[in-house]
C-alpha cells in the first residue's frame, strides 16, 4: 500500500497544533516537512523552533525536505529534532555520496530529491546506497503550484534504472499532488504521495487523505 505524507507548508500556522492533530487521527502515514532557505529556492519555510513543536505533537514519522544550501551544515540539528527520513537536492550536494551517508550515520533514513529538469539518469551511481527519491512534479519553493505531467514518464525511468539495484526503493512525488492524479501516479510506479494543498485547502482534510490513500 503506498504512503501518504501530507506537507505542512500548507497548513494553517496560526492553528498548528489543530492541523497536527487533524493529520495524527488521520490516515496519513508520514507527516512532510519543507524547510526552505531563500537561497536554494526563492523562499523561506520554518526551521527549528517550528520543528520541535512538530516534533512534540506529530505521531507521524517527520520526512525533511530539505530545500536548502549546504544541507552537510545541519544534518545533525535535524536528526536531533526528530527527522526521520532526510531528502536533500541533488542539485544542492557537490559531495553527494558523502551527505547521504552523513544521514544514514546519524539514524535517518536518507533521500534525495530531484528538480523536475533533472534526469534520474543522473542517480545510476548512487541509487543503490539511498532509501528514497522524492521527484518534484512543480518547481521546489512554494506549495500550490500545478503539477508537471512530465512526471509520469520519470517515475518510469526511476523504475527502470531501480529495479535490480535496489527494488524497494521509495519513490516519491511532490508537487501538485491530488486526488485526479494519485492513481495514475501509483500505475506507474509511485509509492510514496505527498499533498499540501489537496489537503489542507479542503473542507475536509481528514477525507481528502483517506480518498489519497484509497485511490
Ligand atoms: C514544494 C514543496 C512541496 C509542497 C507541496 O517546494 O516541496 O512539498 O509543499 O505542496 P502542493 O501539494 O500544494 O503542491
Ligand atoms: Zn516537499
Amino acid at each position: 500500500m503506498h504512503i501518504i505524507a501530507p506537507s505542512l507548508l500548507a497548513a494553517d500556522f496560526s492553528i498548528l497544533k489543530e492541523e497536527i492533530e487533524m493529520v495524527n487521527a488521520s490516515e496519513a502515514d508520514w507527516l512532510h516537512l519543507d524547510i526552505m532557505d531563500g537561497r536554494y529556492v526563492p523562499n523561506i519555510s520554518f526551521g527549528f523552533p517550528v520543528l520541535d513543536q512538530v516534533k512534540k505533537y506529530s505521531k507521524k514519522p517527520m520526512d525533511v525536505h530539505l530545500m536548502i544550501i549546504e544541507p552537510e551544515k545541519y544534518l545533525e540539528r535535524f536528526a536531533k529534532v526528530g527527522a526521520n527520513l532526510i531528502s536533500v537536492h541533488y542539485e544542492a550536494c557537490t559531495h553527494l555520496h558523502r551527505t547521504i551517508y552523513q544521514i544514514k550515520e546519524l539514524g535517518c533514513k536518507a533521500g534525495i530529491a530531484l528538480n523536475p529538469h533533472t534526469p534520474v539518469s543522473h542517480l545510476t551511481d548512487i541509487i543503490g546506497d539511498i532509501d528514497l527519491v522524492c521527484l518534484m512534479s512543480v518547481n521546489p519553493g512554494f506549495g500550490g503550484q500545478k503539477f508537471i505531467e512530465n512526471t509520469y514518464r520519470k517515475i518510469g525511468a526511476l523504475v527502470e534504472i531501480s529495479g535490480h539495484v535496489n527494488p524497494g526503493l521509495l519513490i516519491e512525488i511532490d508537487g501538485g499532488v491530488d486526488q485526479h492524479n494519485a492513481r495514475k501516479l501509483i500505475d506507474c510506479g509511485a509509492n510514496v504521495l505527498v499533498a499540501g494543498s489537496s489537503v489542507f485547502s479542503n473542507e475536509n482534510p481528514i477525507e481528502a487523505i483517506k480518498r489519497l490513500k484509497h485511490c
